[in-house]
């Protein structure tokens, strides 16, 4: 390929992921979610309908939840992208994954990652959500494994609901 077709179909990105900068170039038809697993190494966020659908490739950014396989990875430019690679701290667990640990929210895995993103976006919007938002919330986040119940305990366990 020559340098002006190739320049014409990449472009300039610098995003910050999980607090890191990253610059450099990415094919215009880049997903988020190849950026992060092919390029980055974050295998983390998972691949799985690559149709917006199952909410296993959920990820923050500029703490919004967005589907990573359907979101271009230039849409990122300029932004802070989160991970569940940036979520534990100093060697300790965030407490929505100390929260789906305790309460076995867990089978699988597959689609853990991306239920914990979609929950750390509703306790920023919501932090203290009733069950039924929880729900409504997490409405596009398919568990194979069925693990809503649990997942609905570790969300109002961490939300310090009394119910
Ligand atoms: S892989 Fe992105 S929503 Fe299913
Ligand atoms: S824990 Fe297996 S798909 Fe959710």
């Amino acid at each position: 390929m020559d340098k002006v077709s190739k320049a014409a179909r990449t472009v300039p990105v610098k995003v910050t992921v999980n607090g890191e900068p990253w610059e450099g170039e990415v094919r215009c038809e880049e997903t988020l979610l190849g950026f992060l697993r092919d390029r980055l190494g974050l295998k983390g966020t998972k691949r799985s309908c690559e149709s917006q659908v199952c909410g296993a490739c959920t990820v923050l950014v500029d703490g919004l939840a967005v589907s990573s396989c359907s979101y271009l990875a230039w849409e990122a430019r300029d932004k802070q992208v989160q991970t569940i690679e940036g979520l534990a701290c100093g060697g300790k667990l965030d407490p929505v994954q100390e929260a789906f640990v305790k309460h076995s929210a867990v089978q699988c895995g597959y689609c853990t990652p991306g239920m914990i993103m979609m929950v750390k976006a509703l306790l920023m919007e919501n932090p203290h959500p009733s069950r039924e938002e929880i729900r409504n919330w997490l409405n596009g986040s398919i568990c194979r494994c069925g693990t809503y119940v649990a997942v609905e305990q570790a969300i109002l366990d961490v939300a310090g609901a009394t119910e």
